[in-house]
């Protein structure tokens, strides 16, 4: 038996919900590019789900369910006011995602239907979750989701108890869009594993959240901005990257395990990251993402991934910095679930092996003799 480390390129499992195939992601076959110019986040979550676009009387009915179950209990609430001030974000959404399912009466109903219901019920609760901790922390009280209104509208009216600005909801629901779902990925591939054992679905995602708040995956848009706000300025990229790349060290948003030749969901990231710049009058993040690009891809070949131009685009939009990851977790909770639901309906225990490289034929010592 031979390990390959970090499981790379090896096939774990089939699946019909999204494919990297030459550099191109699809989801349920449609091209990314054409989703990310045409489609609303709720649209993809239900193709996630269902396998195909919906009917408007099909998106309706979702966005109903979505807008009917966005409110949290107040128990929920009641216990982030207890967390610890400076909590991390991505652990007191892993926490507070946990806690949901001490409160739904469905969650060890292990149906089709319910776990469908119950994701439809994390996607429309994810977001509420992230505004009330955002909020509490602050002193403030949390604001109760909007009746019939978008996931993104509603995140951001939650957030700052503002109407939105049609472009925030707009670039949001793109963002939104993008990082929907991505094949075999950690968190992904985490939240499988855990309801492979036919565990429930609240474990499989409270799983997922724990993988993606690592920085080599969902963290790593924090990290680009912590990195633009030291950088500070378009004039102290080449130092400042010229510094890291000769110590080696890595420069976060670059490089891909899958996509060697360019992430094809960053493109889009970036046009938003511009013209988000161009309308808030402040091209100093663009401009300097850019500039880090061109030194990045220029001396190492390494492209950008989705994570890179997320944080000038976030940061655009006024959102806190650690708040980015949470919100990869809105929109990869569609995946997930979608993940989770395909995994129930033609399961196997996912269990590998290791290569054993520890010491052999030893004896016990009685402790005396250690
Ligand atoms: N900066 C500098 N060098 C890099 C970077 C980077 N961001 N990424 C890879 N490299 C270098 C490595 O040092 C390595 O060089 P070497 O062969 O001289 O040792 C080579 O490129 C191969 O890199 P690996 O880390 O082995 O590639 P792997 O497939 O394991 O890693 C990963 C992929 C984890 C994404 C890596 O590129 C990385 O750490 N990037 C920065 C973190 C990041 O942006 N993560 C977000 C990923 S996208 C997502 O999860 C949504």
């Amino acid at each position: 038996m031979t390990a390959t480390k970090g499981l790379e390129g090896i096939v774990a499992t089939t699946s019909s919900i999204s494919s990297i195939i030459d550099g191109v992601l699809t989801y349920r076959g449609i091209d990314i590019d054409d989703l990310a110019e045409n489609a609303s986040f709720e649209e993809v979550a239900y193709l996630l789900w269902y396998g195909s676009l919906p009917t408007k009387s099909e998106l309706d009915q979702l966005r109903r369910q979505l807008s009917d179950s966005a409110a949290i209990p107040d128990s929920v609430v009641q216990q982030i006011k207890l967390y610890p001030k400076n909590t991390n974000t991505m652990a007191a959404l892993r926490t507070a995602i946990s806690s949901l399912a001490l409160y739904d009466a469905e969650a060890g109903d292990m149906s089709r239907e319910a776990n469908l219901r119950k994701a439809i019920r994390l996607q429309a609760q994810l977001p509420t979750v992230v505004a009330a901790f955002a909020r509490i922390r602050e002193g403030k009280e949390p604001i109760a989701p909007k009746a019939d209104v978008s996931i993104s509208y509603n995140f951001l009216y939650m957030l700052t108890g503002k109407e939105p600005e049609a472009i925030a909801v707009e670039a949001l629901d793109k963002a939104l869009v993008l990082h929907a779902d991505h094949e075999l990925n950690a968190s992904t591939f985490a939240a499988r594993v855990t309801v492979a054992t036919l565990s429930d679905i609240y474990s499989g995602v409270t799983s997922a959240i724990g993988a993606l708040k690592g920085p080599l995956h969902g963290g790593a848009n924090e990290a680009v901005m912590a990195m633009l706000e030291e950088v500070g300025g378009v004039n102290n990229v080449e130092a400042y990257i010229s510094e890291k790349l000769a110590n080696k060290e890595k420069i976060m948003g670059f490089g891909h395990r899958v996509y060697k030749n360019g992430d094809p969901r960053a493109k889009h990231l970036q046009k938003m990251s511009h013209e988000l710049g161009k309308i808030t009058n402040n091209m100093s993040w663009y401009d300097m993402s850019i500039k880090i690009e061109d030194m990045v891809t220029g001396q190492k070949g390494l492209k950008p991934n989705v994570d890179f131009y997320s944080a000038s685009v976030y940061t655009s939009l006024e959102i806190p910095r650690d708040l980015f990851t949470p919100i990869f977790a809105i929109s990869r909770v569609s995946g997930w679930t979608a993940h989770i639901l395909e995994q129930y309906e033609n399961n196997r225990l996912i269990r590998p092996r290791a290569e054993y490289t520890g010491p052999v034929n030893q004896k016990y010592v009685p402790i005396e003799n250690r």
